[in-house]
């Protein structure tokens, strides 16, 4: 036993993190299953590996904070000079204090402070392991120096090790209208390494960064995860060097990109990172996202109340705004059980379309002569919430406020590239966070808003502060524009928000500590849908991730799709309407407002229970469902994208029910029948009695489901023999 080393053990949910600290400074010796006290104890007698060919004298160890100067030469976690100088940090261990102590004397948490004297540098590393076992990174960096150059940073990262199990990658890429899409490869030497510099995460953000064991699944495998909570530039690299890391054979490095001379310290300033997430599961996806909506559950904008069904304008209508069709479709939208009415784009002035207006936050009276507050009142008579669409950050050059101040664009090119025909406001301006807070702030007394969503529709590039002399911007604009959300929210505590971006380029964990919805994808096609909300729902709980039924004809894919599909497709998430309710018919209408009824009913079940999802060799067969936190009640979709290559479907198990309850599993087809391609169900479908089997059975043996048709979806209850519909109600929060 190596007495010089001391261990803190931090406990969370079924996970372990020990750290050791000694003389060469904290060290990660593990990030994986609960370990008893005497494995940690046998953990740092066997923390140093063998001593190598051509290498350090010593055994190469694996820090916290691992910098080339310690013998790591993969990306460090802190880069920094001072005018060129002063650019070996070298961190001394100053003080450690484990907190949050549980009975058995693990803590949940860890705090550490760390000085390198010869650079006058202070850095403060908090490490908090919540009761879901994900673990938050957080660290601060201070220039202590009381005069001379500033203290340039170039990189301030949060790295966690890698076991050699570790062998496949899985993260995100996208485009617009195809966010979240998965892409998967092995581990190899070298660095898998994603930089975003959109000024926003994008829609190929990396999202969350996934290394698992060999085949990992949604079921299986074990899986070490990360994602950076941070609307702005990031850093994600999965790194593994032919040495190793210590007794680790990889890493994952993640924060927040840092352009060169965006964060320059001066005496006593300090740099806060954005808080690192890292989750790990020992049985697969579904337990690493089991892990993080526990984290985004707890953050306390997660919103409290029951998810109200929304209608959002946008495919409706776009730009052409006619108070007496918007006042006919409000109406449509309350008989068939709207609860949440959006306005989006369109209702300000100068907007006949996206050319111009943006940024002149005042209502448009040729379109609206008795002002948005007509409708907003309609809504709000009719027993509905009012939302109104804004796009705070950005500015048409065409507009009364880029030609009253151009001062407040960010950038200092004369003729800065447009995209969607605008340019960004530099949001660290004072007088530019007075001016968006006052408009919208007006607009929320006036038309006494309940809801805002909040776009974002272009990158950021050449993101330069004109006041600082062209210095890189992104950090502060992304800082600032949470401190506008929080401004306003502080101002209107009741107030929600939606976070979109162009669809969903601006998904992840900082935003939604401050905000209550994500709009995942600007496609309302349900076979992307499907795809899109299964790997958002990774990490976004099902209650904050938009979800919209569109029209027959995806306006983005122009593909065709039933409605039953449709509906299906946007009930397991945060439901809404995306549709002009005035062009349907009457059937269209009822299977409408019994559907707005299911969600209802089983809102509870689906925005406070576990999301599950099965892995399946058939690309075209997808099943997910979400499972009771008590196991009594799940609710499944079975749903085919494209065609089967058999001629039957075998049968299928189904992942998260209770082994020992006996279910009834009940076929919900009121939203439609999911049309088949077949002569006749399994007979257990058409029984006299329902049948009765239990999890155990359900998640081993399975039961064969009928072949459906590509662009379809079925609809699956179980509820343990116990269980009363009115029992969803009750249900507690998690
Ligand atoms: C992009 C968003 O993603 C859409 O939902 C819509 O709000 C438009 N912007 C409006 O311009």
């Amino acid at each position: 036993m190596n007495a010089a080393i001391r261990t803190i053990h931090l406990t969370g949910g079924e996970v372990s993190i020990v750290v050791a600290l000694d003389d060469r400074g904290p060290r990660v010796l593990h990030w994986g299953k609960r370990l008893a006290a005497a494995e940690v104890d046998w953990l740092a007698a066997t923390s140093d590996p063998a001593v190598t060919f051509s290498s350090f004298d010593a055994p190469r160890h694996f820090g916290l904070l691992p910098v080339t100067g310690d013998g790591w030469s993969g990306t460090p976690a802190l880069e920094w000079h001072r005018a060129g100088t002063a650019a070996d940090p070298a961190l001394v261990l100053n003080e450690a204090t484990a907190h949050g102590h549980h009975e058995d004397g693990t803590a949940t948490g860890l705090t550490l402070t760390l000085d390198d004297e010869r650079s006058d540098v202070r850095v403060g590393l908090t490490l908090t392991l919540d009761s879901h076992g994900v673990l938050s990174i957080q660290t601060e960096v201070t220039s202590t120096a009381t005069s001379g150059d500033a203290l340039d940073l170039a990189g301030v990262r949060a790295v966690m090790p890698l076991p050699a199990r570790a062998t496949e990658l899985l993260d995100f890429s996208g485009r617009w209208t195809r966010e979240r899409a998965p892409q998967r490869m092995p581990v190899v030497d070298g660095s898998h390494r994603r930089t975003t510099r959109r000024g926003r995460p994008g829609h190929d953000a990396p999202f969350l960064t996934m290394v698992g064991t060999q085949g990992f699944g949604f079921g299986s495998g074990e899986v070490w995860s990360a994602h950076v909570a941070w609307s702005g530039d990031q850093d994600v690299s999965v790194e593994r060097l032919p040495e190793g890391a210590g007794v680790h054979s990889a890493a994952i490095v993640a924060g927040e990109l840092l352009a060169p001379g965006e964060v320059r310290l001066g005496p006593d300033e300090t740099y806060r990172s954005p808080i690192v997430i890292f989750a790990r599961a020992e049985t697969g996806i579904d337990q690493v996202s089991e892990a993080l909506h526990g984290y985004a559950r707890d953050l306390s904008a997660h919103p409290a109340t029951p998810r109200p069904l929304t209608l959002n304008t946008w495919e409706a209508v776009y730009f052409e705004h006619d108070p007496a069709r918007l006042i006919a479709l409000a109406g449509v939208a309350a008989r068939v059980g709207v609860e949440r009415f959006v306005l989006d784009d369109g209702w300000f002035v100068g907007r006949p379309n996206d050319r111009s207006g943006l940024g002149d936050w005042v209502v448009d009276t040729s379109k609206w002569p008795a002002g948005v507050e007509q409708l907003a009142d309609v809504v709000h008579v009719l027993g509905m919430e009012f939302g109104l669409w804004f796009e705070p950050e950005m500015v048409n050059r065409d507009s009364d406020l880029a030609r009253q101040h151009p001062e407040w664009l960010l950038g200092t090119r004369d003729n800065p590239a447009e995209w969607r025909h605008q340019l960004v406001l530099d949001l660290t301006l004072p007088d530019v966070h007075d001016y968006l807070l006052e408009r919208m702030s007006a607009a929320v007394t006036s038309m006494g808003l309940d809801y805002i969503k909040w776009d974002h529709n272009r990158d950021l590039h050449g993101a330069v502060s004109r006041s600082m002399g062209g210095a890189p911007a992104v950090h502060r604009q992304t800082a600032a524009t949470y401190a506008l959300i929080d401004a306003l929210r502080e101002r209107h505590p009741e107030l929600e928000i939606e976070s979109c971006a162009s669809g969903g380029a601006r998904v992840d964990l900082g935003i939604l500590a401050r905000t209550q919805r994500v709009w995942a994808s600007d496609t309302n096609d349900p076979v992307e849908r499907q795809s899109i909300q299964r790997w958002t729902g990774v990490l976004v709980p099902p209650e904050v991730m938009g979800s919209h039924l569109g029209p027959a004809t995806a306006h983005t894919t122009h593909r065709t799709a039933d409605l039953e599909f449709r509906l299906t497709t946007a009930l397991f998430g945060h439901a809404g309407i995306e549709w002009d309710l005035g062009g349907c018919s009457e059937d269209e209408l009822a299977l409408i407002s019994r559907w707005a009824e299911t969600y209802k009913e089983l809102r509870p079940l689906l925005h406070h229970g576990r999301t599950v999802r099965a892995d399946s060799d058939d690309p075209g067969a997808l099943l997910h469902g979400v499972v009771s936190h008590t196991g009594d009640h799940a609710l499944f979709a079975w749903v085919r994208v494209s065609t089967s290559s058999p001629a039957f479907t075998p049968r299928t198990q189904f992942p998260g029910l209770d082994p020992s309850r006996e279910y009834t599993v009940i076929a919900r087809e009121e939203l439609g029948l999911a049309s088949r391609h077949q002569v006749s169900d399994p007979p257990w479908m058409t029984a006299d009695q329902p049948l009765k089997v239990t999890g155990r059975f359900l998640a081993e043996v399975g039961i064969p489901l009928p072949l459906l048709n590509p662009g379809t979806a079925l609809v699956l209850e179980f509820r343990a023999s116990s269980v009363t519909p009115s029992d969803n109600a009750k249900e507690p929060r998690p």
